[in-house]
């Protein structure tokens, strides 16, 4: 099996076999047993058994405490328990779990669609959260995590892992720095290969009720490192979207790839069964919830997008020019910031070949005789290009170390990045131009603060 096959069948996310070990973001004091960190995972699906499961056991161990798991699913749940080795109970009761175990903090890796009811709940009972990106799929369940945030005074913080990659840092700090000066646009073209795309479709994740769409499930990763990169806040997104290849535009369809009769002429065909990690978790427990994983990527219920434009205007006067493309076999980003002193650019492969990445900054040539340059950084080890595990430093062995570049996101970056998907689906199905602040009571600030 080639790289690429390699992570297209094993779910491993894109990056994740990179070169150099792993740097830590410091150093921290090992905790007494009784001060260690008590948390719960609520949603023991791949995300929740891998990396904040059993590399959260065995990489954090003597920071934290896993107290309980929750899954609605009890045979997942079940498999859960011994392939986290977690030794804790598990509940398929949210409410039940909180009261007996007493979490501090709960680590929500749930379908999209769910996180805001388990964390307003979680919030209500006293846990502080760690929520997987979406914080949420649409702008009232994001209002609602807003005011029962304000009402309890509890702590949000979304994993976007996405703007932890050490290249990505260096980008960050080189805008900071003013590199390109004022920022005027943003071209933003990310591609997703066909196995990837053909993962999404399969799953809970080709359902606008359950993922929002790729607008919400995928773009809010990337709305939220523009966000980030220029400081500041969307305000108006006109946008199109289409589903030209899968739903019902197939010719053929069938149950599932395993009872289908057109493997043979199906480009899209993937024998699940050939992966005993993902026959563990999900066909072995398909009876109790119905969730198939290798559905047909053909079923006419289809409703989200595979193709996507939109244009995004900030708050601080700058314009993104952005993509998602789900139907080429390229898989990766261009990037590109161009400001009143130049043009700072990336080309970034989802599953990269070489040991570093590389930008380019190309000086406005008429004020200076300074030439083009390279900057390079190498990528170190750990999933989505190096990124997830100098997050989880940062989250569990050492939470107290500075974060000049504000890596962490909040509640109100987690809320941001959704909306600018969110008005995006709207402007698809309107055809009209949507504003951020009719979507909650946040007003966009041109620069965060
Ligand atoms: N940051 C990243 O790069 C990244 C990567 C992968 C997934 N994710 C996110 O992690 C989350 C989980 O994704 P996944 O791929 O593991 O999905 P999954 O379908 O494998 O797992 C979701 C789990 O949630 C459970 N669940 C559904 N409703 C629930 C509820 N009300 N309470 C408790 N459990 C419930 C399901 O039974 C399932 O076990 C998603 O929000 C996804 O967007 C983030």
């Amino acid at each position: 099996m080639d790289r690429r096959n390699f992570l297209a069948n094993t779910g491993i996310a894109a990056g994740s076999l990179l070169f150099n070990p792993l740097k830590s973001t410091g150093a921290a004091a090992k905790p007494a047993n009784s001060a260690k960190k008590k948390l719960a995972l609520v949603g023991t699906g791949i995300r929740g058994v891998n990396m904040f499961g059993r590399d959260l056991i065995n990489d954090y161990g003597e920071y934290i405490e896993l107290v309980g798991l929750c899954d609605i699913n009890p045979g997942r749940l079940n498999f859960a328990e011994g392939y986290i080795g977690a030794k804790c109970p598990t509940f398929t009761n949210l409410v039940e779990m909180i009261e007996k175990q007493k979490p501090e903090v709960l680590i929500v890796t749930s379908e999209d669609s769910t996180h805001h009811t388990v964390i307003i709940k979680g919030m209500e009972m006293g846990c502080d959260i760690i929520t997987e990106k979406p914080l949420t799929i649409d702008e009232n369940k994001a209002q609602e995590i807003y005011d029962a945030q304000k009402r309890t005074g509890r702590n949000i913080i979304v994993t976007f892992n996405y703007r932890y990659p050490p290249y990505r840092a260096k980008m960050k700090e080189l805008l900071i720095e003013g590199l390109v000066g004022e920022i005027n646009t943003v071209d933003f073209h990310w591609n997703i290969d066909h196995s990837h795309l053909t993962r999404y479709m399969q799953r809970w994740h080709g359902y606008k009720e359950k993922g929002g769409s790729l607008w919400v499930h995928k773009s809010t990763h990337h709305f939220d490192m523009v966000n980030w990169f220029l400081n500041s806040e969307p305000e108006e997104v006109f946008a199109y979207a289409s589903l030209d290849r899968f739903g019902k535009n197939g010719i053929f369809r069938g149950d599932n790839c395993r009872k289908c009769a057109h493997t043979d002429k199906c480009a899209y065909y993937w024998d699940i069964t050939k992966n005993q990690h993902l026959m563990d978790l999900y066909v072995n427990n398909e009876k109790h919830d119905g969730y198939i994983r290798d559905n047909c990527v053909f079923r006419e219920s289809i409703d989200i997008y595979e193709r996507h434009s939109a244009v995004i205007k900030y708050a601080n006067g700058a314009v993104l020019n952005y993509s998602l493309t789900g139907d080429t076999d390229y898989d990766g980003y261009w990037i590109a910031f161009n400001g009143t002193k130049g043009r700072l650019e990336a080309r970034i492969e989802g599953y990269p070949e070489k040991s570093y990445a590389e930008m380019t900054f190309t000086p406005i040539g008429r004020y200076t005789d300074e030439k083009p340059r390279i900057i390079r950084v190498d990528y170190s080890r750990g999933g989505h290009w190096g990124g997830d595990p100098i997050m989880l430093d940062k989250l569990f062995k050492a939470p107290d170390t500075p974060d000049p570049l504000n890596q962490q996101a909040t509640l109100r970056d987690g809320i941001m990045s959704i909306l600018t998907g969110v008005a995006a689906r709207k402007s698809v199905e309107t055809g009209k131009t949507i504003k951020i602040e009719d979507l909650t009571v946040l007003k966009p600030q041109a620069k965060r603060i």
